[in-house]
């Protein structure tokens, strides 16, 4: 992503952005900060996720609470934009698909709505469907006819999986191909389309400083389709690290989930690895209507792994 880029089109804007301390969130605070000239309120949940936000002139953190859209509007006032990223893939005893995609992004249109922001960037997933037979992704399609049918002017932008300092995508990555000898689910064969957070957050700010009057969709990839175990392969060369994977049947792996998860009250769930393996494919990639050029795979793994050898 090209700081000067950014800078030049997004002066004397003010957004606001929900969940300002999940990994989108943080990486597009570095960049708000470090290449533009936008001031944010950084809404975030609680004190301790406070701490994680930068500190910076142009960064107004604030709590936010999702149970009360009026103050969550007065929290939000003055944005021209709303950016929500708040939202999960992964339950747990306190938080569900309904409660944090769902019930979130309602509170977030009505604010939305009652302070008169002029447009609304919510962030979803690539099989996002509100009548499908997997939870997340009915949650996440759910959210985007609330976002569609609020009357605002919105950009929704499905993703596949993130890449970048700190996404939990990354994470996994480098965890499996640091081993000498791994196991993944279904031994990878999945495809995926892996895309840049950089290039995801250079999207969101044009979708900003856009003028479009009606709710928008688009899906939008990396430029690079591969399965997951050539990935792997490809991140332990990078590392020159010799990894040998092998597989865990997704069937087997989706009955420990269940068992395991209906213990726990949440964490990996026969719906997470559905998620996980399924193939990243879209019909038309929006990159171009997005105005954004694709990072290459091979760059996003080296800044990943850059990141990594300098924390
Ligand atoms: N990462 C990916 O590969 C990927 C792929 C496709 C779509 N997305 C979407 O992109 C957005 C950002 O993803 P991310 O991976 O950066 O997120 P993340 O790091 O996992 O952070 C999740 C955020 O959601 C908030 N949250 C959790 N439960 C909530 C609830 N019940 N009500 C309101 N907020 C809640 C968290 O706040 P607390 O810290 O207070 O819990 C945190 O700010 C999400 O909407 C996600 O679904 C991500």
């Amino acid at each position: 992503m090209d700081g000067t880029a950014i800078r030049k089109i997004t002066l004397r804007m003010k957004i606001a952005i929900t969940g300002a301390n999940s990994s989108v969130g943080l990486n597009l605070l570095k960049h708000i900060v470090s290449a533009t000239d936008i001031n944010v309120i950084a809404g975030v949940r609680s004190d301790r996720a406070m701490q994680s936000l930068p500190s910076s002139p142009q960064v107004d953190p604030r709590i936010i609470s999702y149970q009360d859209p009026a103050k969550l509007a007065a929290a939000l006032e003055g944005a021209d934009c709303i950016v929500h990223l708040a939202g999960i893939l992964i339950e747990d005893k306190n938080t569900s698909y309904t409660s944090a995609n769902v019930d979130a992004t309602e509170a977030v249109v009505k604010a939305a709505q009652q302070l008169g922001a002029k447009h609304m960037v919510f962030i979803s997933v690539i099989g996002a469907n509100k009548d499908s037979s997997n939870a997340y992704f009915r949650s996440k399609g759910l959210a985007e006819e609330l976002v569609r049918n609020s009357g605002l002017a919105a950009s929704i932008i499905r993703t596949p999986i993130l890449l970048g300092p700190n996404t939990a995508g990354a994470s996994a990555m480098i965890g499996a191909a640091t081993q000498p000898k791994t196991k993944i689910l279904g031994g990878g064969k999945y495809s995926m389309c892996p895309l840049d957070i950089d290039d995801l957050n250079q999207a969101i700010l044009n979708c900003c400083n856009g003028d479009s009057s009606d709710a928008k969709l688009y899906e939008l990839v990396g430029p690079e389709p591969i399965s997951y175990r050539d990935l792997i392969q490809k991140v332990a060369s990078m590392m020159n690290n010799n990894v040998e994977i092998g597989s865990v049947p997704i069937v087997i792996a989706k009955l420990v989930a269940a068992i395991s998860s209906r213990i726990k009250g949440g964490g990996i769930t026969p719906t997470v690895i559905d998620v996980i393996t399924m193939d990243e494919v879209v019909a038309n990639n929006a990159d171009g209507e997005l105005k954004i050029t694709l990072t290459p795979l091979q760059k996003t793994l080296e800044k990943i792994l850059e990141h990594k050898k300098n924390k």
